[in-house]
Formats: C-alpha cells, sequence, structure tokens
C-alpha cells in the first residue's frame, strides 16, 4: 500500500485500498458515492490540487463585476478588479475570518467585512480599519491582502484556479484536452447568456462527471422516452456510432458521429452559416475539421468537475427546429451525499439574438432541473448515493461494474492511427473513460497537495 494513505482515516483507507486492487479491473467500491471521511480527503486532494473552473471573463465584463464560486466547498471572490484585472479571492477576511463578501454577484469597488468592518479594495488590498489610530495605532497594513489561489489562468476565456503552486500550469494540466477545445471554443470569443442556471441534487458529484465522461448507454435506455418525442436527432440504433477518448489526466471527450456529410447535406451540427464558416477559416487542422464536421454528440470532462456537452436538441419536435446547444458545467459537492449543477449556456458573440434565445430556451427546456433530459439522470444518481451510504455498503464493501470495453468485455476497440491526443475507442459502448476518470481520482487521493503558499 501506498504509505502516503497511512495517515488516512480508516474508513478512508479501506475504499482506498479496495480501490487500488478493483479500479484496474473495472470494478468501482460503492461507498466512493457517500462517505464524510473520504469527502473531506476529497475536498484537500481532488479540489486542493487540481486546476478548477471559476467562470467564464464574460461573466464580469465590468471593473468591479464579481460573482461567487467555489473550489471544493470554499467560496471565492471572481472579480474584474479597478485596474480590469481578473482576480480570484478568498471570500474569507484577514483578520478573523468572517466571509466579506454578502451576495452572490454585483459590482464593488471595496468590500467591508461585517464583524469588525476592516476593508478591502476590490483589488484585495486591506485599506480601511474602524478606530485604526486607536486601535492600531498606525501599524502597516499595506502587506495585508486577500488571500488568493496559488494559480489562476484562462483559456479560450475561460478561467481556472489551482490551489496548489506545485501543479503544473493550465496549459499542461489541459494537456491534449484543448485539442477537442479548439473545435469550438477556438472559433471565436464566446459569450455567457444570462446567468448560470444551478440546482441542488441529492447525490455524490462525481455522478456527474462520470456521466459526463461519455455515456451513451444509458441514453438509450433511461432517456428512451426522448426518441419518442423527437428530442434526439441521433437515430437510436446509431447512438454507438463515434468515439470515446481518453485524453490523459482523467480528461475525456466523447464525439457521437453522425452520417457522412457529403451524403447527408448536414455538417457542423447543422449551424447557421455565419457560424460554419468560422471552421473553415484554417485555424483548425485538416483531422480537426473532419471530426468537428461530422460530430453531432461532443461531450466530455476536464477533470475534475468541469463538463462541456454541445449537441442539437429540441424540446418540442413539431413546433421547435432542432438548435444547437452548448452547456458549460461544474458538478459542485456540497458534503458526500449532495451537489449544486452549475449550467452556463454559451454561445458565440456575433450570432443573432433570435439564434441565442433560441439556444438557451431549448437548453432549459432539455438540460435544467425541469429539462426533459435532466429528470431522467436524477433518479438513478440519487439511488446510487443512497445505496452508497447503506449500512450494507459498509458491511460488504460491494464493487460496481465498469468493465464495458475492457479486453474480453465488449466490442468496443482502440482506434488505430487516431489523429488526436489520447487515445480513443470505437464504437461508443465502453466504460473507458469511466475508468480513466476514476484512475486519475485515485491517483490523486493517494497523494498528499503541497501546501498552499500564502500572501
Ligand atoms: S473578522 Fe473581519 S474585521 Fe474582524
Ligand atoms: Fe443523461
Amino acid at each position: 500500500m501506498n504509505p502516503e494513505v497511512i495517515t488516512l482515516p480508516e474508513s478512508v483507507r479501506r475504499i482506498l485500498d479496495q480501490a487500488q486492487e478493483s479500479i484496474p479491473q473495472g470494478l468501482l467500491p460503492i461507498s466512493v458515492f457517500n462517505d464524510p471521511d473520504l469527502h473531506k480527503v476529497e475536498m484537500e486532494r481532488i479540489f486542493g490540487h487540481n486546476w478548477v473552473f471559476i467562470g467564464h471573463e464574460s461573466e464580469i465584463p465590468h471593473r468591479g463585476d464579481y460573482v461567487l464560486r467555489y473550489i471544493g466547498e470554499d467560496a471565492f471572490i471572481f472579480i474584474r478588479d479597478e485596474k480590469g484585472q481578473i482576480r480570484v479571492m478568498w471570500d474569507s477576511c484577514r483578520h478573523r475570518g468572517s466571509q466579506i463578501c454578502r451576495a452572490e454577484s454585483g459590482n464593488a469597488s471595496h468590500f467591508r467585512c461585517p464583524y469588525h468592518g476592516w476593508t478591502y479594495k476590490n483589488t484585495g488590498e486591506l485599506v480601511g480599519m474602524p478606530a485604526y489610530k486607536e486601535a492600531y495605532g498606525g501599524w502597516d497594513r499595506s502587506q495585508i491582502r486577500l488571500h488568493e489561489p496559488a494559480q489562476v489562468d484562462s483559456l479560450y476565456g475561460l478561467v481556472f484556479a489551482c490551489l496548489d503552486p506545485l501543479t503544473p500550469p493550465l496549459d499542461e494540466f489541459l494537456g491534449g484536452a484543448k485539442w477537442y477545445m479548439d473545435f469550438y471554443h477556438g472559433l471565436g470569443e464566446m459569450e455567457v447568456v444570462g446567468e448560470p442556471h444551478r440546482w441542488s441534487v441529492d447525490a455524490n458529484w462525481k455522478l456527474g462527471c462520470e456521466n459526463f465522461a461519455g455515456d451513451e448507454h444509458h441514453t438509450l435506455f433511461l432517456h428512451r422516452s426522448m426518441w419518442e418525442v423527437g428530442a434526439i436527432q441521433v437515430p437510436r440504433d446509431r447512438m454507438s456510432d463515434g468515439y470515446h477518448v481518453q485524453i490523459g489526466n482523467g480528461h475525456t471527450i466523447d464525439m457521437g458521429m453522425g452520417p457522412d456529410p457529403d451524403e447527408s447535406g448536414i455538417e457542423y451540427m447543422d449551424y447557421p452559416k455565419e457560424i460554419t464558416e468560422k471552421f473553415k477559416t484554417g485555424h483548425l487542422s485538416k483531422d480537426q475539421l473532419a471530426l468537428a464536421r461530422q460530430s453531432v454528440i461532443h461531450v466530455g470532462i476536464v477533470a475534475p468537475n468541469f463538463a462541456q456537452l454541445h449537441l442539437p436538441l429540441t424540446s418540442d419536435a413539431e413546433n421547435i427546429p432542432p438548435i444547437p446547444v452548448k452547456t458549460l458545467r461544474v458538478f459542485q459537492p456540497k458534503g458526500p451525499n449532495e451537489m449544486e449543477v452549475w449550467s452556463w449556456c454559451v454561445v458565440w458573440k456575433g450570432v443573432s439574438e433570435e439564434f441565442k434565445e433560441l439556444s438557451h430556451r431549448v437548453l432549459m427546456s432539455t438540460f435544467s432541473p425541469s429539462g426533459i433530459f435532466e429528470q431522467d439522470d436524477v433518479v438513478p444518481w440519487l439511488s446510487i448515493t443512497k445505496a452508497a451510504g447503506s449500512g450494507f455498503a459498509r458491511l460488504k464493501q460491494p464493487l460496481l461494474n465498469y468493465q464495458m470495453g475492457m479486453e474480453g468485455v465488449g466490442v468496443s476497440k482502440p482506434v488505430p492511427d487516431w489523429a488526436g491526443p489520447g487515445t480513443a475507442y470505437s464504437p461508443r459502448f465502453e466504460e473507458g473513460n469511466q475508468r480513466s476518470f476514476w484512475s486519475k481520482w485515485l491517483r490523486d487521493m493517494l497523494v498528499e497537495p503541497s501546501k498552499v503558499s500564502t500572501p
């Protein structure tokens, strides 16, 4: 056993020991989905070490604009400061720790702590203390500022932060995932439509991640009514067409492929012409272009908990034609058996208002708490979390099965000479993307992150 694990609580050690043995066999201890001690370790080892998605730059367009965001369960202020610089600052006073930001979003030049009134500029510097002379007698406060994550960086306007100073830079952390993000994010500036939609689910956060890693097998069954109402464009018997890609570092992509565009006449998810033209401006390689052209579903995760989903949908086949929707997602932990799902609707800047509104509306009516897809998914996620926290689970330590696509289990095979980064498998009915997510999770859980440097 890894010596680092010895310092962990007994229940966590037991689960990780079991996981070390079982994950290489495609089996997973059910307890990973609901154990309070394991959850605490995840907050340090997963969220204290990895780059975590904070938000999109377009959400805070003006100086002073801010929103509250989370790394693990800790609140951070995501702000554009008075100089226009984007910052991420821990929402905790440097005096005695009180939260200083009382609203979820707004515009502020300063934040004043409600406890003793220490006041910070939106750049993070401490600039005010009530009764400064009487209480502190001119003490030099100029070096005190709000804590910030060790690293903050962005790509295509997507801002990420990392608490661990020794984690490789964002570019390296994303690695091959950029090649696939280029397909769409690389086409030009995107913007968020409205505020992110968020809702609470009584289920463990990792259930959302492993689902968005690529799981069309469940679509076939859990979402089967979607074909009856005409919400899905891909025929049921073509759902496995395409690729699962284990990119590395736990990141995955799942691409559903439609028929040959030269025959079907449908390319680039049937976007309006002003968008499809963007694909052909030379910034994508021949291989990227060919995949983007024929893709009809693009879903995947950037580990640990950031996901994207991009596909044409309609919630009302008789009255609304299918339209491409793109959502960015975070599966935000809120304890071992609760998460908040955050969903951003994104579109390219410059698309028509009509497209923007329709894409947003279709997303809300499909992938949102009242959405016709989302309601299906929540049901098994709740029950898995409940089963994982049960007495039976604690006593028997049952293992779940993620073996589809392993040697001798199923038909999916590695794609020889895959043009992109990572290892691709086809057809898409396989669980290698999930195994890749879990292997990365396990690697992180076995190592203590380096201590966060503080100002
Ligand atoms: S805790 Fe913030 S001013 Fe005292
Ligand atoms: Fe689903």
